[in-house]
């Protein structure tokens, strides 16, 4: 390492110990966020140097985390991409391609989702000229149930795309079960549930692909950021083309004919010998993220495991700490799953003598963090009115999450302190309103 790239990584470590949050907690006082990236030292530092090492584009750090990521989360391939949303659209759109041949999706098939949930697990079925089909969830666990999703299939219907439920996994294995059994694909956003698991295997693995998002609300932080993975090679190869502009070449940035017939391809009308670099075989974007963003990945990837564990710990304090408490759903896990938890989902049962704006005031006066359940019944929202649709059964349970649910935090960044105080708040306003 050069003296003055020390000199700065050692100005950078300074920095970081200048800028430590090193004020203890005041109840009411102190904001508690309901999520955000926990960014330590190791963290920081792996910023500066990329950005000392001028890593602006695509590059060694976004293959090393995704080999890195895809063995973790035990998928043969991982790509990264600039956003969870990215990597959804992704996803939808593989099935779409023209490798597929006759499996491919095509304008006016079918997709089951939930109709609660977050828009952009949905909005790449439309986006691709498909028809959502919304089923409704369960109070409690926020997940669908595999008999909602087998009454829902039909003879259009092609595929299923649904999320794991702020870290609660759905039925994965019965809801995969029924998608081999009907011939269809199945995605799972895996955005808010990194390192759960269903029947003691790990959720993202159930389906054909799976999608992360690294916005700083999830498990791991890149800022923006997203993945998708899977272990069907021809799938991964469909993502790629699909993620870097659509072209047919797979050299990573900056390099050139690894597969060493560069000038050797006749595809399409194009003249023989036209270069494979510009050969374009899908109608693809640029969703690419930047080495800046894979190098943070990299030291987030290493915490990993002490995140999801914080989580499940702040999770469990809250859950004993409400246990019993009348008038409010407290969440429960999927059965025969063990979540890696994205957020703490209260609702107040509609016959409490309170309204869920009452309670959600009370604990904001307090700086105690609120959030919805995302879009609660997307069906209700402007933009999805007037969009072709389908929904089997009724969305009653998603109606009650649009109107009485909010989730509090559970990430690493809490202590047990807050929780508590959280516990604490939600207790008085209950015993004093209830
Ligand atoms: C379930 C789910 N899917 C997708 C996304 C989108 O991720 P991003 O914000 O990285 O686009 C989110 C965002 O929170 C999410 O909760």
């Amino acid at each position: 390492m050069s003296d003055h790239k020390a000199l700065v990584l050692d100005a950078a470590r300074k920095y970081h110990e200048d800028q430590r949050d090193k004020e203890p907690f005041v109840p009411g006082v102190t904001e508690i966020w309901p999520s955000g990236a926990v960014l330590e030292e190791e963290d920081r530092l792996a910023l500066v140097e990329a950005a000392l090492e001028m890593r602006i584009a695509a590059g060694p750090s976004s293959r090393k985390f995704e080999s890195r990521f895809a063995r973790r989360l035990k998928r043969r391939k991982a790509h990264l991409t600039n956003s969870g949303s990215s990597a959804n659209l992704l996803a939808m759109t593989a099935f779409t391609s023209h490798l597929l041949q006759d499996r491919r999706l095509k304008p006016g098939d079918e997709v089951i989702t939930v109709a609660a949930g977050f828009p952009t697990t949905v909005n790449p079925i439309l986006q691709n000229g498909l028809v959502p089909v919304f089923v409704d969830v369960e109070l409690g666990t926020y997940n669908t149930t595999a008999d909602r999703v087998a009454r829902a299939i039909g003879p259009k219907t092609r595929a299923i795309m649904i999320a794991h439920a702020l870290g609660n996994p759905f039925e994965a294995a019965e809801i995969a079960q029924l998608a081999e059994e009907h011939d269809l694909f199945l995605i799972e956003d895996n955005c808010d549930a990194v390192g759960s698991t269903y029947d003691g295997q790990l959720t993202g693995t159930f389906g054909d692909i799976t999608t992360v998002s690294f916005y700083p609300a999830h498990h791991l932080a890149m800022g923006e950021g997203g993945c998708v993975l899977t272990s069907n090679l021809a799938l991964a190869r469909i993502v790629e083309s699909l993620r870097d502009w659509g072209r047919d070449c797979w050299c990573e940035p900056g390099e050139s004919n690894k597969c060493l017939k560069r000038f050797d391809y006749q595809m399409g009308t194009l003249p023989a010998g036209y270069d494979h670099k510009y050969i374009f075989s899908h109608v693809g974007y640029n969703l690419k993220a930047t080495d800046i963003q894979a190098a943070l990945g990299l030291t987030q990837l290493d915490k990993l495991d002490r995140f999801i564990d914080a989580r499940k710990r702040n999770w469990r304090r809250l859950r004993d700490g409400l246990d019993g408490l009348p008038h409010l759903i407290l969440p429960e896990p999927t059965r025969r799953s063990d979540p890696s938890w994205f957020g703490f989902a209260l609702t107040v049962d509609p016959e409490a003598p309170f309204r869920r704006a009452e309670l959600v005031d009370f604990l904001e006066g307090r700086k105690i963090g609120t959030r919805r359940l995302f879009a609660g019944n997307l069906t209700r929202h402007p933009a999805y009115i007037d969009q072709p649709h389908r929904v089997v059964g009724d969305l009653r349970n998603s109606d009650v999450i649009t109107e009485q649910t909010f989730w509090v935090g559970i990430y690493p960044g809490l202590t047990d302190e807050m929780t508590d105080y959280i516990v604490s708040s939600v207790k008085e306003f209950v015993a004093a309103r209830g």
